[in-house]
């Protein structure tokens, strides 16, 4: 059987864009940039996304299109050894996150339908919280995370090709406006200008007192929101033809994700400090509590806060199904299992695997932590010293395909990519192990001991 390709030149940046456009963009950031003291973090995020999470996109891109293979297969294939048994790590990787993935995007149907059905009226924020505390924990989240998980399931039985490249071409301008809109709607809070010193001063000496906590929260948000780490990457650009200048592709796909992501931050800060809620205090429900309870002030706010929740809801609808195809295609690939049983055991299983954390968030925080502190990182530093150091001169002739003038940049690429870059991520790895033994042996070892 011939290998699939995608049907447009443009599709394969919509469909790596619609991967890592989604929750991480709009939910995740905005509650750890607050968490880790907002520019301080902004600035370390950005960095991370051009100097070491562009180069991480070529790894996978060129281990893609050269193999045409799913992660766990293009490891076996180009590597010997432990290299070729690598690949489960992005298996793993993709239960973990898909389980709770899902579960956050439950809540953003929740809220959708809030909207549709009462709409938003809670301009409290104590209220408006109570409200997220009864959407994102209990039997209503059970609900609404297997709904969800349904909707992933449904679309990748069915071929996921039309459905992806249909669904962003959409998706993703209409996101922009939106949220270029909402944020001039923030610009002309009360909140705004403290919001933005807040968001957009950094200050060199806080980054430098506290990076052993800013460097791998910002690598963690910058491989999750950039889908990197978990063989996404790698699958997509093995539907690719060879005409593809996959830098300037890189470029696009990172520099939309970051866009957006900023955007968010222009809507929920200005929110957040005119409604008086401290940033870094709402953790994950910070977007829910605040714009609830900013749509539930403003003329139009309950049509705006159903097109934003249930634009949300698509966005993670077409990151998770990337999540989804890692897992199914392996399973095709390796296994010989047919698509649609495939896609149903996994969705079986990914949505056991989430029920936890739809019961209590503190299992969130142990998923979550789990994935973008440890999983990801650790599978990006694989893949980058996997390039790097073990197959570099075919990475930069895969590389060299489809640049018309490549001038230096393929040996540029790979020296920064095995020493810089490799050293960057291990250092964040290592900090991130430790933050997480922290959270273990603390906040979660309360919890247990409060049961
Ligand atoms: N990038 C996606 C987001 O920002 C999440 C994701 C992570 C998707 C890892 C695929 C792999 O929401």
């Amino acid at each position: 059987m011939a290998r699939e390709t995608w049907a447009t030149r443009m599709g394969f940046i919509l469909a790596a864009v619609g991967s890592a456009v989604g929750l991480g963009n709009v939910w995740r950031f905005p509650f750890i940039t607050g968490q880790y003291g907002g520019s301080s973090f902004l600035i370390t995020y950005l960095a991370f996304v051009a100097l070491v999470g562009f180069p991480a996109i070529l790894v996978e891109f060129v281990i893609g299109r050269r193999t045409e293979r799913n992660p766990v297969g293009a490891l076996r294939e180009l590597g010997s050894g432990v290299w070729s048994r690598a690949g489960w790590l992005f298996v793993v990787t993709g239960f973990v996150i898909l389980s709770y993935y899902s579960v956050v995007a439950g809540w953003f149907l929740r809220y959708t339908l809030i909207g549709i059905t009462e709409g938003y009226t809670l301009t409290d924020p104590s209220e408006a919280n109570a409200l997220y505390q009864s959407v994102s924990a209990g039997l209503d989240a059970v609900v609404f995370h297997a709904l969800f998980m349904l909707l992933v399931v449904g679309i990748i039985a069915a071929g996921v090709r039309r459905g992806i490249e249909l669904s962003v071409k959409v998706m993703v301008p209409a996101i922009l406006v939106l949220l270029v809109g909402l944020a001039a709607y923030g610009s002309t809070l009360d909140g705004a200008s403290a919001a933005y010193a807040y968001y957009l001063s950094p200050d060199f000496g806080t980054i430098a007192a506290n990076w052993t906590e800013i460097l791998p929260a910002a690598a963690g948000q910058a491989f999750f929101t950039l889908s990197l780490g978990m063989g996404v990457m790698i699958t997509y650009a093995s539907y690719l033809g060879e005409d593809r200048n996959l830098a300037a592709d890189a470029g696009a796909i990172a520099t939309i994700d970051t866009l957006v992501a900023v955007l968010v931050g222009f809507v929920v800060f200005p929110v957040l400090f005119s409604v008086g809620i401290e940033p870094g205090t709402g953790g994950p429900g910070a977007i829910f509590v605040s714009l609830t309870a900013a749509f539930a002030g403003i003329p139009g706010g309950r049509v705006l806060g159903i097109v934003f929740f249930g634009m949300v809801g698509i966005a993670a609808l077409s990151s998770a199904i990337s999540i989804l195809e890692v897992l199914v295609s392996y399973l095709i690939d390796e296994v010989g299992v047919a698509r649609v049983p495939a896609a149903a055991a996994v969705g079986a299983a990914v949505f056991l695997l989430g029920v936890p954390v739809a019961v209590d968030t503190i299992f969130l925080g142990l998923y979550d932590g789990l994935a973008y502190g440890i999983l990801l990182v650790l599978g990006s530093l694989l893949l980058v010293l996997f390039v790097g150091w073990v197959v570099p001169d075919l990475g930069r002739e895969e590389l060299r395909k489809g640049i018309a003038d490549v001038g230096g940049l393929d040996v540029a690429w790979i020296w920064v990519v095995r020493l810089p870059v490799a050293i960057v991520i291990l250092v964040s790895l290592i900090l991130g192990v430790t933050d997480y033994v922290d959270f273990l042996t603390g906040g979660f070892a309360d919890w247990l001991a409060a049961r």
